[in-house]
């Protein structure tokens, strides 16, 4: 039989193989690749799809449990093998290391806990806890008796907390008493409890003891981590799934203030992480792969949890923040264990290059290979930053391109195979049939081109639906363009057909008839060298059926406004045509942001419509006093 390490890709021509005959022949080269997994039941079908209602299934009838694929295996093979390294939020406190038989074990006990309690097979979890390693046994323990985690990032306020419970009406909460981040102590137990008030689905609140808080406490309802698991087997029979059952769901924010309960299944999500962990990090077996993001979020489901363990790695996993006890830290953990691999986010990177660079040169960072970047567009400025001071101008950057929808990455270069280009992603990973239409939807054949970027075939990871609302899912992804899926966003692609994202197109407004998309006007104020950022937003307008409206943050306090709205409006004007001017520039001291870094355009939108009350769900936000001074200053111009 053969192993996935037969599909690690290792020079260009293996990438071009591969990419070759995974365009022409999916379904063989994908059933190849799961072949290497252990499943109970071989599935009938590779693929059914069908993208007109839409529906993708892989691996049909195949069955299987994710979790003895992580876990079972490697602690039968390499038992003593070191599965996670956990680095505590305070370099003080002793870091924890759990072998795969170790993580095993004590998946099965919390496995069993959760039976005890009545947890069955399609129950949905809710799981808010901090970056402890009881985090990712909790994860692995739902996965192993069927349960659907739902993992809700430990930053998310009471109000966001409740309304992911009770989407997915989950029964069981697993939280901790608090938790660190950097000097403060996140009290989330206390947070849940507030939560609870208006979960009536949840039955119980399991919480471990991490800060050792004070806390309330329901006794018919809350129940400690420890006494669960006090006196249970560390063996419990893996709930064997249908490929096409749900692993999880995970929350993420859409265009309205609900946010979409993207689902994921077992067997595509399995083999598609598994194979791009090892080939877009090019994860050797006795690497050290840190990735520095949240369980949280996509990221740490794909590559911290699932990918890595799926291909038996190890990882760092970090319960700190970057900054903590100073702005050190990340690089002291790559040189305390050794890293490989390191994988962060454009934003990390940047507040990390303000810092003096004797934050990263008192370590040695000779261990590190590769390096990559994820979540966003990573500016030239940071990729140079990354590039010089982390890579020593010699290690290749991974700009990885995908979504909490597609599960895993799409598109990257591979270390040392595929040429690798600043701010573009570059080339569709093998299996990946990317494509760029224009306005119009009209399918771009030359090599340059620039417009929205689509996916027209089917990979293992998409999501399948969003939860307990199929009609979205359609509507959102698949009917702005016929049998094909619309990421949302926009994409460039040089001569040789390098990819670059070049942001979110679904905020297209139409301006005197012309469709714009904010975000290409945002890319030339932002060439504005006194400009930090900016946001553009549609509004209503009397004659040209929509106008714009940019709010934009200056590097300083300037006296003269009106020549710098000059002159934004000729950058805009220069590179886009002055149909994109802004009617109304407003200068602001911040802007609305999700805890993850993106701007929340929803709520510009409503105050460029003259809506300052009715701004929905902005529980999320991480700077909520930005919010009224933006209010005020639109008042002060009226
Ligand atoms: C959106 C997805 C991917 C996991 C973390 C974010 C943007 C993501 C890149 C990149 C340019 C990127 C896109 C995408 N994005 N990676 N390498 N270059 N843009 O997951 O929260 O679902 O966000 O993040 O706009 O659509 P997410």
């Amino acid at each position: 039989m053969k192993n996935i390490e037969d599909y690690k890709i290792k020079n260009l021509d293996d990438f071009n193989n591969q990419r070759e005959m995974a365009a022409n022949e999916p379904e063989l080269f994908w059933s190849g690749i799961a072949s290497t997994f252990q499943w109970n039941k071989k599935w009938k079908n590779t693929l059914k799809y069908d993208w007109s209602i839409p529906n993708t299934e892989w691996f049909v009838e195949g069955k299987l449990n994710i979790t003895e694929n992580c876990l079972d295996r490697y602690a039968k093979s390499n038992p003593d093998k070191k599965a996670i390294i956990w680095e505590a939020n305070d370099p003080n406190e002793d870091f924890k290391v759990y072998t795969y038989k170790e993580l095993l074990d004590e998946v099965c006990k919390f496995s069993n806990g959760l039976k005890k309690i009545g947890v069955k097979k399609g129950d949905r979890i809710c799981i808010y806890m901090p970056m402890i390693p009881e985090l990712t046994i909790a994860v692995l323990a739902c996965a192993r008796i069927g349960a659907i985690h739902s993992v809700v990032f430990a930053g998310f306020s009471s109000v966001a907390l409740a309304a992911r419970i009770n989407d997915s009406s989950c029964s069981v909460i697993i939280t901790s008493d608090g938790g660190f981040r950097g000097d403060k102590i996140t009290p989330l137990k206390k947070i849940c409890d507030q939560a609870l008030k208006n979960c009536p689905t949840i039955k119980n609140c399991i919480v471990y003891k991490r800060t050792s808080e004070k806390i309330d406490w329901f006794k018919n309802r809350d129940i400690w981590w420890d006494d669960l698991i006090y006196g249970l087997p560390d063996k419990c029979d893996p709930t064997i799934m249908n490929s096409e059952d749900t692993l999880f769901i995970l929350y993420t924010s859409g265009s309205t203030g609900k946010p979409k309960g993207m689902v994921h299944t077992c067997g595509g999500y399995m083999v598609y992480t598994a194979y791009t962990f090892m080939n877009v990090f090019q994860y050797s077996q006795n690497d050290v792969y840190w990735c520095t993001a949240d369980i949280g979020w996509i990221t740490g489901h794909s590559y911290m949890v699932y990918g890595p363990l799926l291909v038996g790695a190890t990882s760092v996993h970090f319960e700190g923040v970057p900054s903590y006890p100073d702005w050190g830290r990340f690089w002291q953990v790559c040189q305390k264990h050794k890293v490989n691999q390191f994988y962060t986010a454009p934003t990390a990177i940047r507040s990390l290059a303000k810092q003096p660079i004797d934050f990263v040169n008192k370590y040695n960072l000779s261990s590190l290979s590769v390096l990559g970047s994820v979540g966003e567009p990573i500016n030239l400025e940071a990729w140079e930053w990354y590039y010089k001071n982390i890579g020593k101008g010699k290690l290749p950057i991974v700009d990885t391109w995908w979504q909490t929808e597609t599960g895993g990455i799409m598109i990257s270069s591979i270390p040392k195979v595929t040429k690798q280009k600043p701010t573009y992603a570059t080339s569709p990973l093998p299996g990946v049939n990317a494509e760029i239409v224009d306005n119009n939807g009209n399918l771009i054949e030359e090599s340059s081109a620039e417009g929205i970027l689509l996916i027209n075939f089917p990979w293992p990871s998409i999501a399948r639906t969003i939860y307990g609302d199929h009609d979205r899912y359609k509507n959102v992804y698949f009917s702005a363009y016929k049998n094909k899926y619309f990421p949302g966003d926009g994409a460039l692609r040089d001569e040789n057909g390098m990819y670059r994202i070049t942001g979110r197109v679904d905020d297209v407004v139409i301006v005197s008839g012309h469709n714009l998309g904010t975000a290409p006007i945002e890319n030339s104020i932002n060439e504005h060298p006194k400009v930090v950022e900016s946001a553009v937003v549609g509004y209503p307008h009397e004659i040209k059926g929509n106008a714009l409206m940019a709010f934009i943050i200056l590097y300083d306090k300037i006296d003269d406004n009106e020549s710098i709205k000059k002159e934004i409006n000729d950058l805009i004007s220069n590179s886009i045509g002055p149909i994109a001017k802004p009617e109304k520039v407003i200068i602001v001291s911040g802007l609305p942001k999700t805890r993850s870094g993106k701007i929340m355009r929803r709520i510009l939108r409503k105050f460029a419509n003259n809506d300052m009350e009715n701004l929905g769900d902005t529980s999320t936000l991480l700077n909520p006093e930005i919010v009224n001074e933006i209010k005020n200053t639109l008042k002060l111009l009226n």
